[in-house]
């Protein structure tokens, strides 16, 4: 699709220049690369991926995590999300705008759900890969990857602002800087 993505949508195409790649996708079938610092990936098939989706609020993604592993604490501001675990035995988190906790072992075919914008986790606690599939409400949920963002955000957070937030020095900051370096953000952003 050769478009720019709108708000929430990219122009629908003519009829005639529909094909049978923007109703079928493959790409959540392969295991997702969780050999990283986090031990997770996550295959998104939003309508970026998956042009069909185009309008219809809807996208799944893939989450692959390693043993000792974990999808970090994150928040898809545009979606609500409901996950089934199909392999493994995963501690799933979410963080209520109480600042409640709500965290359960999850084993396959058991099913969560985390409403819209709420900061949630994946943490694989069991003694194999786990594999997750999730599913939004939105064919373009995006994901912070929450306390990361602040971190890793261009330009530069004012130090005020985080020292202030944080009750922390300045000395306290530079060591979380050091744990992101560009690289490290890297790996963390991306769209969808
Ligand atoms: C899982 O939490 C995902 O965002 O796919
Ligand atoms: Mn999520």
């Amino acid at each position: 699709m050769n478009a720019t993505i709108l708000g929430d949508g990219f122009p629908c195409k003519p009829a005639s220049s529909v094909t049978s790649h923007d109703f079928f996708f493959d790409g959540l079938k392969n295991e997702g690369n969780a050999k990283n610092s986090l031990g997770s990936s996550v295959t998104k098939g939003n309508v970026m991926a998956f042009p069909g989706l185009n309008t219809q609020g809807i996208s799944m993604n893939r989450i692959d995590i390693d043993i000792g592993g974990i999808n970090p604490p994150h928040s898809h501001p545009r979606a609500a999300e409901i996950g089934v675990v199909i392999q493994g035995h995963v501690k799933v988190g979410l963080i209520t705008t109480e600042n409640l906790e709500y965290s359960r072992l999850m084993l396959p075919g058991q099913i969560y759900v985390v409403p819209r914008g709420l900061v949630h986790f994946q943490l694989n606690v069991g003694q194999d890969k786990a594999f997750i599939v999730s599913a939004f409400n939105s064919h373009m949920p995006r994901t912070y990857v929450d306390g990361v963002d602040l971190f890793c955000a261009k330009p530069f957070v004012p130090y005020d602002v985080l020292t202030k937030t944080f009750h922390s020095d300045q000395s306290v900051l530079d060591n979380i800087y050091k744990a992101f370096p560009d690289s490290k953000c890297s790996s963390f952003s991306s769209v969808g």
